[in-house]
C-alpha cells in the first residue's frame, strides 16, 4: 500500500517547490559577476527580513558553526559569560564557550521551563563582569521560548555585555528584529524556517559587537568574521560557498518577504496554538511551560513509549521527532516552522489521533482535529 512520508520534524523541514526548483539548477561558478549579484541580493533580503542595515554574514556550515563563530569572534579567553542552559542547545552554548576557555556561569534550568527573571537579576547582580549572555530564543529540544526582550534589557544594564542569541528555530517563525530588540549577535541556520536543506548558517552582529572583533584573542581560521565581512561586502565569500544553497536561499527569502513577517509570525502562532489546544483536548500534556511557535513537544500518555508511538505514526505517514537525552522515549515533537499551513496541522493532528488509538490510548477520534478546526476557522 502506498504510504507517503510527511516530514514534521523541527529541522530539516519540507522544501517549497520554488526552492526545490532553484536547488536543481545547473551550477554556476562562484567567482563570477552572476554569483556576486545573487549573493548581494540574498544579503539584502536577509537584512530586510531582520529589518537591519548591519552586516549579515553567511557561512557554509550547519547552525552550530555560526554558534561557534559567535563565541570565538566577539570574546577573549577568560571572559565571563552567562549561559541560559535550558536544554540540549543551551548545553551546546556551554560546551562551545568552555572549549574556547570562556568562564561560564551555567544557569541550568529544568527542561521545559524558561529562566526566572528574579533569579536572572540576582545572577547578574553577583557577576557584573559578565561579557556575554548566551541564549536560545527558541530551545528546540524542549520546544521552549525564552523572553529575549527582557534579556536585552538586563544585558544593557551591564557595563560591557553582548546578548548572543541562537535564533536557529525562531528566525522565520517570529518577527526577530535584532536592532529593535537589542540583540548583539544573532545566528540562524538553513534547515529550519529558512526552508532549505542543511548547510548554511547566518550570523548578524551589532555595532557594539563589531567593536569586540578587534580585541578577540581566540584563534580562528574558517569562522573569521572580520575576514568574511570584508569579502561578503563585495558579494563574495572567503572560501567556496554552497552555491546552489545560496540560490535556494534567494527563493526562500522571496517567499518569506512576499508573505510578510507579521503575517508569517501570525501563521506560525495560530498553527502552534491549534496544535497545543488539540493535544490538550486529547488529554495529553505539553512539555513546555513557555511554548515556542516553531514546534510543539508533547508527552505521550503514561505507559506509552514515545518512540514506539512515533513508529506507528510514521507507518501512518508522519515523521515527527522524539525527545533528546533524558526525554528520549517520553515525548514527541511536531514542527510548525517553514512551509506549513493550517491544513498540514489538521493532517498531522489526525495522524496523532490515529496513532494514539492504534497504540491503545482511549480517545474519541476527531477531538483534537475539531479543536484545531475551530481555531483555524476563527482565523480564516
Ligand atoms: C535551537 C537550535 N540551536 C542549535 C541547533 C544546531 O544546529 P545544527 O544542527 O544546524 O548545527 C539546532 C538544531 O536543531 C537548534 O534547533
Amino acid at each position: 500500500m502506498l504510504r507517503k512520508e510527511r516530514l514534521f520534524t523541527p529541522g530539516p523541514v519540507p522544501l517549497p517547490p520554488q526552492v526545490i526548483k532553484a536547488l536543481g539548477q545547473q551550477i554556476i561558478h562562484h567567482r563570477t559577476p552572476e554569483f556576486t549579484q545573487i549573493f548581494l541580493s540574498v544579503r539584502e533580503k536577509l537584512q530586510k527580513m531582520l529589518k537591519t542595515d548591519k552586516d549579515v554574514l553567511i557561512f557554509s556550515s550547519s547552525g552550530t558553526g555560526a554558534m561557534e563563530a559567535s563565541a570565538i569572534n566577539f570574546f577573549k579567553k577568560n571572559d565571563t559569560v552567562l549561559v541560559i542552559n535550558a536544554g540540549k542547545f543551551g548545553q551546546r552554548w556551554k560546551e562551545i564557550a568552555e572549549k574556547y576557555e570562556l568562564k561560564v556561569i551555567d544557569y541550568e534550568i529544568e527542561w521545559g521551563k524558561t529562566y526566572d527573571k528574579d533569579m536572572l537579576i540576582e545572577i547578574v547582580g553577583k557577576f557584573p563582569e559578565i561579557k556575554g549572555i548566551f541564549v536560545q530564543h527558541s530551545e528546540t529540544s524542549t520546544t521552549t521560548l525564552h523572553d529575549i526582550n527582557f534579556l536585552a534589557k538586563i544585558s544593557k544594564k551591564l557595563d560591557d555585555c553582548l546578548l548572543v542569541v541562537d535564533g536557529i528555530t525562531s528566525v522565520g517563525v517570529y518577527e526577530v528584529y535584532p536592532d529593535e530588540i537589542g540583540i548583539d549577535v544573532l545566528v540562524t541556520g538553513s534547515q529550519k524556517a529558512l526552508m532549505l536543506p542543511p548547510g548554511l548558517s547566518v550570523l548578524w552582529f551589532s555595532e557594539k559587537a563589531k567593536e569586540r572583533l578587534k580585541s578577540s584573542n581566540i584563534p580562528k581560521y574558517y569562522f573569521d568574521v572580520q575576514k568574511e565581512a570584508k569579502k561578503q561586502k563585495d558579494g563574495q565569500t572567503a572560501y567556496t560557498p554552497p552555491i546552489n544553497l545560496i540560490i535556494g536561499l534567494n527563493e526562500s527569502l522571496n517567499l518569506i518577504l512576499d508573505e510578510g513577517l507579521p503575517e508569517l509570525a501570525k501563521r506560525h502562532e495560530i498553527m502552534a496554538k491549534a496544535t497545543r489546544e488539540a493535544m490538550k483536548a486529547l488529554g495529553l500534556t505539553l512539555l513546555s511551560e513557555s511554548p515556542s511557535n516553531s514546534a510543539t513537544g508533547v508527552y505521550t500518555p503514561e505507559g506509552i513509549n514515545a518512540d514506539e508511538f512515533r513508529k506507528i505514526l510514521l507507518n501512518i505517514g508522519f515523521r515527527v521527532a522524539g525527545g533528546q537525552d533524558h526525554l528520549k522515549g517520553k515525548i514527541f515533537r511536531v514542527a510548525h516552522m517553514g512551509y506549513f499551513d493550517f491544513m498540514d496541522m489538521i493532517q498531522v493532528i489526525a495522524g496523532i489521533e490515529m496513532a494514539l488509538d492504534k497504540i491503545g490510548y482511549n480517545i474519541e477520534l476527531g477531538t483534537g482535529v475539531k479543536k484545531a478546526q475551530e481555531i483555524f476557522i476563527k482565523n480564516l
